[in-house]
């Protein structure tokens, strides 16, 4: 926490979608959910399948009642920008 965020686009939030650099938005929330992968106690692959994307519905269907803002909250990074802002 206290770190700066900053909101992020849908095609920069795509741009992270491996194991290893992985962010996931839920919610309207970006995380860097790359440290989570090795605690998600749905395993690895239920969790990739949010990677790079919007993961709340899938977050929802499967466990709408996990606190994700606490549990996640030193991984967040910053807001979901629905739309991404046009470039020149
Ligand atoms: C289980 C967290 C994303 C699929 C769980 C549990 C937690 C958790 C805490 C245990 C829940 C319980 O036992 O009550 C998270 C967090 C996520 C995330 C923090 C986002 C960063 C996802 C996604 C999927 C998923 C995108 C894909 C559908 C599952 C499944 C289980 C599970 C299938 C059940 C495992 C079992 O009980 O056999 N997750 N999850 N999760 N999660 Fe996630």
């Amino acid at each position: 926490t206290g770190g700066r965020s900053f909101d992020v686009t849908t095609e920069e939030l795509a741009k992270h979608n491996t194991v290893n650099n992985c962010w996931m938005a839920v919610r309207g929330k970006v995380y860097n959910i790359t440290p989570y992968f090795e605690y998600h106690p749905g395993g690895v692959d239920e969790l990739m399948k949010g990677a790079g994307k919007d993961g709340t519905q899938l977050f929802d269907e499967v466990h709408k009642w996990v606190n994700i803002e606490s549990m996640l909250e030193s991984c967040y990074i910053g807001k979901l920008k629905a739309t991404p802002v046009p470039v020149e």
